[in-house]
């Protein structure tokens, strides 16, 4: 077991009943002036956004609005938070959606009380020590922001998409109610429940094999996601499966399940490069890269992909063949990733095939011009970036 640092101060406020607790959490964590975030359409339809205005203001606090947050959240949007943060002297950001809505006010938070460009710190110019408070009330399970130390981010200028990671912006509080995911589409339900099971195969696929503890968590974890998607895509209202789905997501993310292991991260970063040039949806960029991934690295350690086959897809363990065995994990997941409506490389993803040129040019923004590898599991240069990208297109 690799040495680690486990750190998760979120507090999650979670069932039927957790908003109305929302402003006295807030004044709980010290805030006087809320900007409350939120995205496009959904939180208004669904009158979430009203009942947290009116709970906020029924508790004493002001409140300042900033929606129109996209899915892969824009930095021109950031700005333009902090911005009207300043002017308004908001000292709380409180985010009513997902994933997008959560990096975008972290994202803001950072930005506030600097002197610099935002951007310095996602493009890795300065690290923020300070931020202002930031909490949610989620709405799609998925991207696992809502406990997480990481914002992502895409600045329209040259389409790069990029991540931070700083403790400094875990979440204050996650408010969590299942009910609110009843309005979520299949193709976001599935896209979030593969998103957040991937957070934990980039852990899961690791070298350091004495982890019997975390490995059992993460694998209980890909089976209860496993399981549930289907129930709440035959029945988008089923609380008690939404529930675990929507815990599920935040503990997948958290960090939990890559206690004492080297992580690996490869598809996340060649799935962001995705977004960035297509503007897809995460999660099914996600499923369209990682059968090639896995195909590209699993030789690096066949006993791991053997373990994820038998323990996570249900695949029988030939004994005599482990590198069938393995293989047979990887076409299962894709049978899955089919089941659940998720493309399984980047032609079912786009509706097309990517070009060569574009395949060089994500590996060129991926591997910063060949400055870095990426991967715990195989280190990826650009060269293995393109193979990828090709045998996935
Ligand atoms: O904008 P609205 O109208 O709210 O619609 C959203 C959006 O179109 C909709 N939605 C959300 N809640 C809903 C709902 N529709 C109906 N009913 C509801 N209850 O769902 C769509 C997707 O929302 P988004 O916030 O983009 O989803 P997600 O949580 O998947 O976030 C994706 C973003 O998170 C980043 C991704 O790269 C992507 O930019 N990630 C952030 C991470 C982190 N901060 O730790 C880690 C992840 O790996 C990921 O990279
Ligand atoms: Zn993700």
């Amino acid at each position: 077991m690799k040495d680690f640092n486990y750190y998760a101060p979120t507090q999650v406020v979670f069932g039927e009943q957790s908003e109305e607790k929302v402003a006295d959490l807030v004044k709980h964590y010290g805030g006087h002036k809320v900007l409350v975030h939120y995205g496009g359409k959904s939180a208004v339809r669904s009158g979430l956004l009203d009942k947290i205005c009116n709970l906020l203001r029924e508790g004493g606090l002001e409140i300042v609005l900033l929606g129109g947050v996209v899915p892969n959240p824009r930095l021109s949007k950031v700005h333009e938070g902090i911005e009207l943060c300043r002017r308004e002297g908001v000292d709380f950001l409180l985010a009513v959606g997902g994933g997008s809505v959560i990096d975008s006010a972290k994202a803001i938070a950072y930005g506030v009380p600097y002197a610099g460009e935002v951007w310095d710190f996602y493009s890795g110019k300065a690290e923020a020590v300070t931020c202002l408070p930031v909490a949610s009330v989620l709405t799609i399970p998925a991207a696992g922001s809502e406990m997480s130390e990481a914002s992502v981010i895409t600045n329209e200028d040259g389409d790069i998409k990029v991540g931070y990671s700083n403790d400094i912006s875990r979440p204050k509080f996650a408010i969590m109610n299942p009910r609110r995911t009843f309005t979520l589409p299949p193709y976001q339900t599935a896209a979030g429940v593969t998103d957040m099971m991937m957070h934990t195969m980039e852990r899961y696929f690791t070298h350091d094999t004495d982890m019997t503890f975390t490995d059992a968590l993460a694998e209980a974890v890909l089976r209860t996601m496993k399981d549930c998607v289907f129930a709440v895509l035959k029945d988008p209202e089923d609380y008690r499966n939404r529930a675990q789905i929507m815990w599920g997501g935040s503990i997948a993310h958290n960090g939990l399940t890559g206690c004492g292991v080297e992580e690996d991260w490869s598809t996340h970063s060649l799935e962001h490069e995705l977004s960035a040039m297509f503007d897809v949806t995460h999660g099914a960029g996600l499923a369209a890269i990682w059968p090639s991934w896995a195909r590209y690295v699993y030789k690096e350690e066949i006993s791991r992909f053997v373990q994820f086959a038998v323990n996570v897809m249900d695949v029988p363990n030939d004994f005599s063949d482990p590198e069938g065995t393995a293989l047979r994990g990887i076409e299962a997941i894709e049978h899955f990733y089919h089941a659940i409506g998720m493309p399984i490389n980047i032609h079912e993803l786009l509706g097309r095939e990517i070009t060569e040129e574009e395949i060089r040019e994500m590996a060129r923004k991926c591997s910063h011009d060949g400055a870095i590898r990426i991967g715990g599991f195989k280190r990826l240069a650009r060269e293995d970036m393109e193979a990828i990208y090709r045998m996935a297109k």
